[in-house]
């Protein structure tokens, strides 16, 4: 059974592929619109979200599938004591796919362990975020036209920001790319991502505090939320919550191309005014979430033999 539990789980080939058929819902929605007749994709949410989970569903919806879940753990049998094997267990007898959000990091991997039907990690913890990971890739390679040869300054809360953990693994795997993390002490990407990914790999990286000291070098500008639900203190969280604010001053020097994306949701980092930049792309980011998500259920659900309702050319 195939899952998609880390951005990792997928090669290279299958990455291109999913953004490439991604790309085609866009251009022909038409063609997909019952490729999923009969399917059901349950949405088991431990943890809040509005893009994930609603981007997943009208996805599966825009395939012609039916959706049912949970939107918390509080409406779910975990508080009566259910496990999350268990709950998958039982799901995987009422879905052909799941997508499951939960607190606890490797929760989405210990059901993939007794599912019975693909799992895909909708974001787990401080951890990982495959399915943002998609809508990254495939919103840089729309606005910037290539997934290789250009420096990305990640920015923010790159220590609690699962997003920015799955889309370093996954962009390493691209040529040519420079990393700029941008983020006080406190926030910096864990150590095991810097040796077990970027100084593994030998691909080029710097640790910088202020963000105005490298705008002029980025071709890609990730702002990230520092993460509050993640932190023990709440004095530490105010202290660092409004440490970059992205605004039209300090994008004076920026590239007259550049890129800004953003996972969302965002409190403070981003100005408003920011948002009719035509570099802002964080709300056609969101769209690109939806169709990404469409082309790797399709894609799960055929490497696993399911029967889907295309023609054969869209099959291929
Ligand atoms: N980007 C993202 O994961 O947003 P939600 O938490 O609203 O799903």
């Amino acid at each position: 059974m195939k899952h998609v539990i880390d951005s990792t789980d997928l090669t290279v080939e299958e990455i291109d592929g999913i953004l490439k058929l991604a790309q085609d819902i866009i251009d022909d929605k038409e063609a997909y619109s019952e490729a999923c007749k009969g399917k059901k994709l349950a949405t088991l949410f431990f943890e809040p979200s509005t893009r994930t989970r609603l981007s997943f569903e009208s996805a599966m919806m825009e395939l012609g599938g039916n959706v049912l879940g949970f939107s918390s753990a509080d409406s779910s049998s975990a508080t009566k004591g259910e496990s999350v094997g268990d709950t998958t267990r039982v799901v995987s007898c009422y879905a052909d796919i799941i997508a499951m959000r939960h607190p606890k990091e490797g929760a989405p991997m210990r059901a993939s362990m007794v599912s019975g039907v693909p799992i895909i990690n909708a974001g787990d913890g401080g951890h990982n975020h495959p399915t943002q990971t998609l809508t990254d890739l495939l919103t840089i390679l729309r606005e910037k036209g290539r997934l290789d040869n250009f420096t990305i300054g990640l920015c923010g809360d790159l220590k609690f920001g699962r997003t920015v953990h799955s889309l370093i693994k996954a962009l390493s795997r691209y040529k040519n790319i420079k990393f700029i993390l941008i983020a006080p002490k406190e926030l910096r990407v864990p150590e095991y991502i810097i040796s077990e990914v970027l100084e593994a790999k030998n691909i080029p990286y710097e640790e910088v505090e202020s963000m105005e000291e490298v705008m002029s070098e980025l071709d890609v500008l990730y702002m990230t939320r520092v993460q509050k639900e993640r932190f023990f203190n709440e004095a530490d969280y105010v202290r660092l919550k409004d440490t970059y604010i992205l605004d039209g001053k300090k994008l004076k020097n920026a590239k007259s191309d550049l890129a800004i994306l953003h996972p969302l949701p965002r409190v403070n980092e981003i100005s408003v005014e920011i948002d009719d930049d035509p570099r802002a792309c964080y709300f056609r980011q969101v769209m690109n979430g939806k169709f990404v998500r469409m082309a790797l259920m399709l894609t799960l659900l055929k490497a696993n033999g399911a029967k889907l309702n295309l023609s054969a050319d869209k099959l291929a």
